[in-house]
């Protein structure tokens, strides 16, 4: 007993023996912590039907980041009964994978968004964002108006496609050497779709915003609501299993 009160004694009476011994003992909570994320991969299982955005889509989503959206829409089903009744199935990790940054949450000002796409008709979502009270009378959500008078910047596409790309988003060069081409092409009813389409299947090709001629914010904005829960067919085999 004495012995190991000295050594105690030892330790309390060096700050320097203190930091270091208390520094290993962190470090290696620290390493139970950190190092599972690196082999993160392996804990998100894949799920048939995820793909990468379309550019379209993309520029659509930093659009719904850059408005903070996400201040009051979390795109997270949980599982519970509530939920998954409202909502429709309950988020797999996988959907989000290709996210970033992603856009879970718990604040919902307004209802949760992970499975609005093809809810709506593009017509209701570009009437609602420009003037929420027009179709929802109680609605408190701001209006968006300005976004269908805003042109689509199109030039930085495909730096920002290799960027997701750094980030691990699988982007093929094939699918970087088109982003132009297929940011266009997606919202032009008088493109040829077919390449757009073989690169990322069950993408909507259409004019969104109800003005065929120009490529706007609002067609980018609705483009990627409509695609929002409806990459993973829960009808045919269910993720559920496909996950286990
Ligand atoms: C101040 C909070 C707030 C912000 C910010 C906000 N919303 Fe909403 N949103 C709401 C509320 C409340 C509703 C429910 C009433 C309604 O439908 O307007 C709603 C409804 C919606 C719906 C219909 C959902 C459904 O299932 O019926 C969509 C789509 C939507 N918002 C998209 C957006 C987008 C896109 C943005 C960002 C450009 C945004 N919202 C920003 C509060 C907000």
């Amino acid at each position: 007993m004495a012995t190991q009160f000295a050594r105690h004694k030892t330790i309390e009476r060096n700050v320097t023996l203190l930091a270091v011994l208390a520094f290993i003992v962190v470090a290696i909570g620290g390493i139970v912590e950190i190092a599972p994320l690196f082999w993160i991969d392996t804990t998100v299982v894949k799920v048939d039907g995820v793909r990468p955005y379309t550019p379209l889509e993309q520029v659509g989503r930093n659009i719904y980041v850059r408005e903070g959206c996400y201040g009051c829409h979390s795109q997270m089903i949980r599982p519970f009964r509530d939920e998954v009744e409202r909502y429709g199935h309950y988020s797999l990790a996988a959907e989000s994978m290709y996210d970033h940054p992603f856009q879970w949450g718990s604040e919902r000002t307004g209802p949760d968004l992970a499975r609005v796409g093809n809810r709506y008709s593009d017509e209701w979502h570009v009437q609602h964002l420009k003037n929420p009270r027009a179709v929802v009378p109680q609605s408190i959500m701001p209006p968006y108006a300005f976004l269908a008078d805003r042109d689509v910047e199109i030039e930085s596409i495909t730096a920002h496609l290799k960027a997701l790309r750094g980030v691990g988003v699988p982007y093929s060069k094939d699918e970087i050497a088109n982003a132009k081409a297929d940011l266009v092409a997606q919202a032009d009813p008088e493109a040829d779709t077919t390449a757009l389409l073989k690169r990322y299947p069950k993408a909507q090709a259409r004019d969104f915003d109800g003005d065929p001629k120009r490529l706007t914010e609002m067609d980018a904005l609705v483009a990627y609501l409509q695609t929002l829960g409806t990459m993973v067919d829960f009808n045919a085999a269910g993720p559920r299993e496909q996950a286990e």
